[in-house]
């Protein structure tokens, strides 16, 4: 009972306070802004935010845009199905990536779906067709593949337009395929493999405006999970989407300490500076929401 009566006092909780702050934001606010500096490096590709993996922890990025180093090659995982990255157009929003079942073959170990993350849409040079599998077929039709798996006896199959079930086929699975080849990937099994194996093109619809006005303040963009937006975080304190970093920040000592008669040594002692609560506002909040996430 005493314990607790002492725990609660006002004074002790001030002390506790006083004690908590500035050791805690100075630490989660810089810390966030320094690893949201770095990129993800895998192979030849260098990207930073909207993305997020490797070295970059999910605070630096989008949740649906994690990326992996997988085999020496970078990926990415939508719907339990992994896809190489092979190309990121920061500027135009583009994403080329290729389903890694594909990448050996036509005839993958295991079927799913390309099921695209809220995020993302397909380019315009592409469109849905279906690739279907263990077909009961008339040897005539032309492009058609075969694959065997273990205990089938039909092991025909080939490409149809649209996104369809498996009909009279045992297995189909929906792929994004390039219009461009799509006469030709019907009648050539070897031009239906290759253009699966380049993969396809997506366009991901997130503005990057609030990140520039980050970026032009000098802070280092990430992302909210409880405001589900943009964030900026900066070297004294994180700001949400709606503001940049304030640059007098930077050199606050030698802004303030004329005025206010305060020396740079007592200054970063000071608890009670503005954007070091803001940042502890923010910190506790998220974590309270990943915490009841
Ligand atoms: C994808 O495109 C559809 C219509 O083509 C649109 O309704 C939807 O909002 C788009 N989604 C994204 C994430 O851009
Ligand atoms: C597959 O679905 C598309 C529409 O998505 C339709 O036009 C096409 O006829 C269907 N094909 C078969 C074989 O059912
Ligand atoms: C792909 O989607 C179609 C239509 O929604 C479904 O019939 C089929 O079973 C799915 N394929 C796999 C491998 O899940
Ligand atoms: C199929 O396409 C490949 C590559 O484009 C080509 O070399 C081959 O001759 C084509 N086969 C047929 C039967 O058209
Ligand atoms: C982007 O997504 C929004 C909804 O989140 C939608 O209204 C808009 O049309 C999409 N833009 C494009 C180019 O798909
Ligand atoms: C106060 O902060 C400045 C810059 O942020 C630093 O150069 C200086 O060493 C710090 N002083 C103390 C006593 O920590």
């Amino acid at each position: 009972m005493s314990f607790q009566r002492l725990l609660w006092s006002p004074l002790l909780s001030l002390v506790c306070f006083v004690l908590m702050v500035p050791v805690k934001t100075q630490r989660g606010s810089s810390q966030e802004y320094r690893v949201c500096n770095l990129p993800f490096r895998c192979g030849n590709l260098i990207v930073g935010y909207l993305f997020w993996g490797g070295d970059r922890p999910s605070a630096c990025g989008y949740p649906d845009l994690q990326l992996y180093w997988e085999n020496d090659m970078p990926t990415m995982k939508m719907n339990d199905l992994s896809y190489l990255v092979l190309n990121v157009d920061e500027k135009a929003h583009i994403l080329r990536i290729a389903r890694e079942d594909y990448f050996d073959g036509i005839c993958p170990r295991r079927f799913g779906n390309t099921t695209l993350s809220p995020v993302f849409n397909y380019t315009n040079e592409y469109e849905i067709r279906t690739v279907l599998y263990a077909c009961q077929l008339s040897a005539s039709l032309s492009g058609h593949f075969t694959c065997s798996f273990p205990g089938a006896a039909k092991k025909d199959g080939y490409i149809e337009e649209g996104a369809n079930g498996s009909g009279a086929c045992a297995i189909s699975v929906i792929v994004p395929f390039p219009k461009s080849l799509v006469l030709q990937g019907k009648e050539n099994k070897s031009v239906l493999k290759q253009a699966l194996q380049d993969g396809f093109e997506i366009k991901w619809n997130i503005s990057y405006a609030e990140c520039e006005k980050c970026i032009e303040s000098q802070g280092n963009c990430g992302y909210d999970y409880r405001s589900r937006e943009t964030i900026c975080y900066c070297r004294h304190g994180i700001f949400n989407s709606a503001a940049a970093c304030d640059s007098s920040q930077s050199n606050q000592g030698s802004k303030e300490s004329p005025g206010l008669g305060v020396s740079s040594n007592d200054h970063n002692k000071s608890v009670l500076n503005k954007p070091r609560k803001i940042a502890l506002g923010n910190m506790l909040i998220r974590q309270l929401g990943l915490l009841f996430h």
